[in-house]
């Protein structure tokens, strides 16, 4: 399976602060925005990651990020020249996904729970058909909407609906087999003029193909599209940092804990940034690990 992290968009609702440097380079508490999309990618098992951002961040992302060996995985760029919607990534992207399945992820998406990996394996394990996660919000008419019939089937999906049916949104989060493709080909512009991601799942929805896992209440969803949840999601991962000791979506934690990469490459990713709590704390996996014999496949629950 392929993966995408969508990180175009104007970001116009964080100016100034994204006037010169991509919404997804921000920093949410001790890492950069998009280590946090990247790093669910990479726990569903995905190793091969298209990033798509403006053309005048190509080369910034590229210079952070290079091309993934660091982290046992394969990184390629492509542009979005205009933000025209989120189901473009896949028109941009045909040639990278070619004729496999794709895990596409809004670089601005933040996710945390217990089970996380679970989910994301089972959406990953499905062959055929489209998996989109629903969750709870206060205001859903913010967000593509998912209804469900009293036996929990999704039934209707509506673009940021004025009068929502029901409290659930769809993540940023998409699971497709390779019939995407064409489907977002042939996707007409909205009446905003964007190529919708939720008339892509609308497709999947007709043909009896979309399953919609509900994301619940335990796990965190966050927004970092304004100054206030930036702030909001910075304190959240800093509280839950701080409390347990463990960083939450390091990709390099991820790539050691699933043997992408050796002690050796962890330690030598380290070194470099051995003056921040990122760097030692990266540092102490490999020290903690070897005192206990190395049992690093399994991260503490
Ligand atoms: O976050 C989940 C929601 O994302 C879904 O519930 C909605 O169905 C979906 O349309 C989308 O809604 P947003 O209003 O959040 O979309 P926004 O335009 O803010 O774009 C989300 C991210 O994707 C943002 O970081 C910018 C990036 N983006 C967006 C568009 C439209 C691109 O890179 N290119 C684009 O063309």
């Amino acid at each position: 399976m392929k993966g995408i992290v969508l990180a175009g968009g104007d970001g116009n609702r964080l100016h100034p602060l994204t006037l010169r440097i991509s919404k997804q380079l921000m920093p949410v508490y001790d890492k950069p925005m998009i280590y946090y999309p990247l790093s669910v990618l990479m726990l569903a098992g995905v190793r091969d990651i298209l990033i798509i951002t403006k053309p005048q961040d190509r080369q910034l992302f590229e210079d952070h990020l290079g091309d993934g060996a660091a982290w046992g995985i394969r990184l390629t760029y492509a542009v979005q020249p205009e933000p025209r919607g989120i189901a473009e990534a896949f028109v941009i992207g045909r040639d990278f996904v070619g004729d496999d399945r794709v895990a596409l992820i809004l670089g601005d998406n933040i996710f945390y729970g217990h089970g996380l990996e679970h989910l994301l394996a089972r959406a990953a394990a499905r062959d055929t058909g489209a998996t989109v996660f629903g969750y709870f919000v206060r205001d859903p008419e913010r967000y593509g909407v998912v209804t469900f019939d009293a036996g929990g089937r999704a039934v209707d999906l509506a673009e940021k609906p004025a009068e929502p049916r029901s409290h659930y949104a769809v993540t940023g989060l998409y699971f497709y087999d390779n019939r995407v493709l064409d489907i977002a080909a042939a996707l007409v512009p909205s009446a905003r003029r964007e190529l919708e991601i939720t008339d892509v799942n609308k497709a999947y929805l007709e043909a009896g193909a979309l399953t919609v896992e509900v994301m619940g209440r335990g796990f965190a969803w966050l927004d970092t599209g304004t100054y206030e949840s930036l702030v909001d999601a910075a304190q959240f991962i800093r509280t839950l940092e701080e409390r347990q000791g463990l960083r939450i979506c390091c990709p390099e934690e991820v790539a050691w804990r699933r043997g992408w990469i050796s002690d050796a490459d962890l330690a030598g990713l380290a070194r470099p940034m051995a003056g921040s709590g990122y760097g030692t704390y990266l540092m102490s996996l490999v020290d903690e690990d070897r005192r206990k014999g190395g049992q690093h496949a399994r991260s503490p629950e």
